[in-house]
Parts: structure tokens; sequence; C-alpha cells
């Protein structure tokens, strides 16, 4: 393979927080002395009772545990706001573009947004939500948004944050799984122009939520929506006599902070909880110093709050560090592919951080979209959510970034809470398709697959040795779960479902899932979920679903159907299954393909063979192995011959 390399700027060298002798020594330091390390980090935060105990953590299941800080108090929304107002009380916390760029947008300083989440704080009080209890936050990309989350970490509530573009079904398993009393929307989203009915959606979601009583709605597009008396809130009403002052409470830093759902290999979606203390110090330690973040610049993080990139690097991380968080409401490709870029020279915008989809979709429409604006604020591209071609990096860094900003490529996850693997842009040279290096504290290895670490260059397994402050704390409702799917495929170690090689120089090279996971468009699906969605159609007797390569999404989903005994599936057929997809999961699931299967592949023992169907999807078909240990090796030869091609 061919590597180039894109060396640090002498300018960078110079200039950033952390340059190439500092990076070595302190990543040296964390991992000798993680005490000394952790307890010098963590004075970032304001601790209301400062911790004397560190990292009491535990891979291994006789004694497992991921804490940090135990014995320290804090309140992360106090972090975020109070301790800014005396000296940035009147900078820019949020500047928020909507999705129309003819439309007024709006800024929040930090007295606003302060003043904002005390009201809202006690607004979720006087609706009986106490310390603990947890509130689901169904919502567009308003202020508003962050206003709910900080008010829940005010108070001590725990909020799950479900994204927008779920459906009512997946919105209310969300619901019911964490027991949540109160859902916090809006109207309606308006995204590209189109509205989406969060108000009608959480209402049909609550026929199967029996547990929620109160439903406070925001008004974004001012719909005609039903208001169900007793239950329902109009946000503005209700604010305007809520009282402003709210102290925060004094939370553990082990006490939970967010529920988050996320998709595995197997089962439901799993409820990943992050806790208070180790995730301040982690998202704001990340944030500064892979961003090289310093007060003032303008910050724009393209993710929605709906996904943990939203919660780390839209709200807490930047917050903590009191930036000046830009959020955006629209969509990159509307109302024309330079809408980004548009809102990069109105804003000012320093530091942007988006997803590998988002640069694809755009590098298809041609430059001239990015070449007709100035762009001249940027200084440094960020990326994440999926592996970033060479060619889509080079796009970034050569048509968008001039050639003067570096672009910075980081690896994590929602269990990880932040950043893990990433270069930092004074210290490390870039290598288009590499994450290069890991943050301070992090211990990646490779594995094969006996589970033996790999020495110097190779690919195997991504594991993490040691835990670190932002790792996640448990799988809400389900601690063994927590264990058996992180620390269990090998024993004593975090394995990140990832694959992975390290080259010569040390560089880390992410490349892909290795479980039953895919990555569309940098968002996460178990292929168990669309699964259960498509059987649980009347007409569907068995359904598998692998990932195949998508120019754009980067994967697309690729669903093996075979109908019930009688049927004959049509156009008609996939159609309706397409959108029964969407109806139980979200368009985010909509399938690319499905192909009609009398039968699928199996073993003898009856279980799928996954590997033929992943090898068909992808078109490989010189390569399918082993077919002979198959119950029926015809079966092979039919789905080749009815491979069907994305519509
Ligand atoms: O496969 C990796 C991929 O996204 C997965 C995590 O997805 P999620 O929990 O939704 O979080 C996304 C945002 C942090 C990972 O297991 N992934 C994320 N970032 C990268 C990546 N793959 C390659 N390169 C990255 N920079």
């Amino acid at each position: 393979m061919t590597e180039s390399l894109y060396p640090v700027p002498a300018e960078w060298a110079r200039k950033a927080l952390v340059d190439a002798e500092r990076y070595r020594a302190l990543y040296r330091e964390s991992l000798d002395d993680p005490e000394g390390f952790w307890r010098r980090e963590a004075q970032r935060i304001d601790w209301i009772r400062p911790f004397s105990r560190v990292d009491e953590s535990s891979f291994h299941k006789a004694d497992f545990a991921v804490r940090w800080f135990a014995d320290g108090t804090l309140n992360l929304s106090a972090n975020c706001l109070d301790r800014h107002l005396a000296e940035r009380g009147d900078d820019p916390a949020i500047i928020w573009e909507p999705d129309d760029p003819a439309a007024e947008g709006r800024t929040l300083t930090y007295r606003e947004l302060h003043r904002l989440t005390c009201r809202f704080a006690n607004l979720l009080k006087a609706n009986g939500v106490e310390r603990g209890d947890r509130v689901t936050i169904y919502m567009p990309m308003v202020p508003e948004a962050a206003v709910a989350m900080l008010a829940c970490a005010r108070i001590g509530a725990i909020h799950s944050v479900v994204f927008g573009g779920f459906s009512p079904e997946a919105l209310a398993g969300r619901i019911r799984d964490c027991d949540s009393r109160l859902v916090v929307t809006a109207d309606e989203g308006l995204r590209g122009g189109k509205p989406v009915p969060l108000k009608a959606n959480v209402d049909e979601a609550l026929r199967d939520c029996p547990g929620v009583s109160r439903v406070i709605m925001f008004r974004r597009t001012g719909a005609d929506v039903e208001m169900k008396e007793g239950r329902d809130i109009d946000w503005a009403a209700a604010m305007d006599a809520a009282p402003e002052d709210c102290p925060p409470v004094e939370m553990g830093a082990e006490d939970p902070l967010f529920i988050l759902y996320t998709s595995g290999s197997t089962g439901k979606p799993k409820g990943v909880l992050h806790s208070s203390g180790g995730y301040a110090v982690w998202t704001s330690l990340t944030h500064q110093i892979v961003f090289d973040y310093r007060p003032g610049q303008i910050y724009w993080c393209a993710a929605d709050i709906g996904w943990i990139t939203g919660h780390s690097y839209i709200v807490y991380g930047p917050l903590a560090n009191g930036a000046t968080s830009l959020m955006f409401e629209g969509v990159p490709n509307w109302p024309d592919p330079s809408r980004i870029w548009q809102v990069v020279d109105k804003h000012q915008v320093e530091i942007l951080y988006t997803a590998p989809t988002a640069l694809r979709a755009l590098m298809r429409e041609g430059d001239q979209w990015v070449s007709r604006t100035s762009r001249k604020s940027l200084r440094l591209l960020g990326t994440v959510g999926e592996p970033i071609n060479p060619e889509a990096w080079g796009w970034y860094h050569r048509v968008v970034g001039e050639g003067r900003s570096p672009v910075i490529d980081t690896w994590w996850q929602t269990e990880t809470g932040g950043m893990m693997i990433a270069p930092l842009p004074g210290a490390i040279a870039l290598k288009p398709g590499s994450a290069t290096r890991p943050l301070f504290g992090v211990e990646p290895a490779l594995l094969d697959a006996e589970g033996r670490e790999i020495a110097g260059p190779g690919e195997g397994a991504l594991v993490i040795k040691r835990s670190w402050p932002g790792q996640m704390r448990t799988v809400w409702g389900d601690h063994s779960r927590f264990f058996e799917t992180y620390f269990t495929t090998f024993a004593g170690y975090y394995f990140s479902g990832d694959g992975c090689r390290r080259d010569a120089d040390g560089d880390y090279w992410i490349t892909g899932r290795i479980d039953d996971v895919i990555n569309v468009s940098g968002h996460r699906l178990g292929t168990a979920e669309v699964e259960s969605a498509l059987v649980a159609h009347h007409s569907v007797a068995e359904a598998a679903v692998v990932g195949m390569p998508h120019e754009v999404k980067g994967q697309g989903i690729y669903a093996y159907v075979t109908v019930n005994a009688g049927l004959e599936p049509d156009a008609a057929m996939r159609a309706e299954l397409i959108s029964w997809v969407r109806k139980e999961i979200g368009p985010i699931a909509t399938p690319d393909v499905i192909q009609f299967a009398p039968a699928l592949p199996k073993t003898r023992s009856g279980k799928i063979m996954r590997r033929i169907l992943r090898k068909i999807a992808e078109g490989e078909l010189s390569s399918l192995g082993d077919t002979s240990t198959l119950a029926d090796p015809s079966v092979v030869d039919q789905l080749i011959a009815n491979r069907t091609l994305p519509v």
C-alpha cells in the first residue's frame, strides 16, 4: 500500500498546545504514572469535593469494575455553565444555524444558556423529575435540546436522547427500556426544508408506554399538533412561569449522567451508560488537545445530538472548555451542496468536525460548490464515524482546506465516551486513512484469532488494555451484558468490535467492524436488528442481513429474505418490506437491496453462514471459500444466480 505522509507544519509544531516532544512525554507518563497524570488532568474540572481515589477499574471477572475519581463530587452543568459566567458570561456558547439559510439564527451566550437551563431544570422538578429519574429527549437540532440535556445534568436526572430520525416503535422501545416518565420533544423538526413529525411520533410511541405521564413540547415550526390534556405541556408557557434560580445538585463522580442506545451484534440496542466525573475529564481533555482549541474560536461539530458525537463534542466537551459551539439544524446538501461551506463563511468557523459520508456525498457534486466559497477561516478539519477513504481525505485536505488545514481522523465509539486514537495536530504526521496514534492513557493492542497480542506491524482485533476515564460504566439494567459483550471475547481486554492494522511506524489503521455491526453513513446498526424487523412482517419466514460496499454511505444494507410458503415475492412486496423496516426502525435502516431467497445457506446444525452471504453481497463470487460444510451447497448457486443489484 502506498502511503503519503503529511508532516506536522512548522507553524503547528510551534504554536500547538501539544508538540511531538510533549506528546511523547505525556503519553509515556499517562501509562507509567497514570495516578499522577490523571490527578493533574482532572483539575480541568471544578470538583465540589475533591477525589482522593483515581482509577479503580479492572477488566477481569473477579474484580470487574470501571470506576474513576469515585469519591469526588461535581456537577457537570455547573462545569459547562456557571463557572464560565464571571469571565465569559457574555461570550457565545451556542451559535444556532437554522435549516433554512434565509431564516434568522440565534446566538446564546453562556449567561443565556445558563438561565434557560436553570429554568428548564425547575420545570422538570415541578413535573416530578427527581435525581436518578430518566428523561427521554427526542428533539430536533435546536439549542433547547442542549438545554434539556444540561438541565437533567443540573438536577441529577439521567437523560436518554433518542435520534429524531428514529421511528415511533424504536422510540417506544428506548423509553420503555429505561422507564422514562417524561419525554421532551418538539412539534416538528425541520431538515432540508421538510418537516419531521416529532410530536406525532411521540404520540404514537406513547400508546405503548403507559409509564410516561408528561410530555414537554417545544414549538419549532408552529405546526398544528394535538396536545393531550393533563399530559402535554407547552415549553414556552411553562418556561415563563419557571423560576430562574436552580442550584446545581452535588453529584458523585460515578453517578449516571446519561444513557445512549446503540446497536450491537446481538439483540436489541443496548443502553450505554456514562457517568459524570470521568466523562467530564475525558471529553474536555480530548476536545481541547485534538482540536487544539483556544477560547474564542468558533467550533462546529456537524453531528446530531442524537449520537455520541453530539453529546461529547457539541455539548459537554466544548461547553466544559468555554468554547463557542455551532449547532446546525440542516443537512449538507440543501438548498444546495454549498451549504456547509456557506455556514463556515457566515460564522467564520475555524474548526470543522464532520463524517466521511458527508464528504463523499459532497465530493460527488463537484468542486465548484466548494470553490465558490472562501473558507479562509478554517484551520482544522476533523472526521469521525467510519473509516475515511484516502480519496475523501485528500479531497477534504486539498479542496476544502486548500492544503492549509490538518485533517484529523478520530477513532472512537459510543462506548468510549470520547476520542481514543487521533493525531494531535501539532505532534503527529498525518496519513490519509489512518487515525494514527492513541491519546493519553489509551493503551491499544491488536490480538490474533487465538487472542495473542501482535507485536510490531500487523493486523488483528482492536482491544484496549486498561480503562480510561471516559469509558462506559454499564449497560442500563444489565450489568452482566456489559461484561459479556466487551470483556469475554478476549479475557482481560476491552474489545472494540473493530479490526485494525498497525504499520511499521506504529500508526493505527481501522479496517472496520469485525462483528455483525454495520456502519451506514456513520450510523451504527446491528444486522440482527434489521433482521428482527424483517421477520416481524407477516409475509417473512426468515431473513439474513449483511453489509455491502456503498460509494457514499460507506456500507449499505443487503437483506436476504425467505417468504412464507405459498407466497410469490414481487416488486410490490419488496417495496412493502422496505417501508416496513423504515417504520420499525427508521429511515437510516432502509435496506438498499432485498434479495428474495427460497433458502439461506446453513450448516448442518442450522447456523446461517454469513460469510458466504457477505461475499455474495460484496460481489466477491470467486472467493466464497469452503461451501462443502453446508447442509445444501446448491443453495449458494441459487443465491448467486439471483443476486440483486441496488435499486
Ligand atoms: O467501526 C468504528 C466506527 O464507528 C464505530 C463506532 O460507532 P458509534 O458508536 O456510533 O460512534 C461513532 C462516533 C464516535 C466504531 O466501532 N468508527 C468511528 N470512528 C472511526 C470509525 N472507523 C474508522 N475510523 C474512524 N475514525
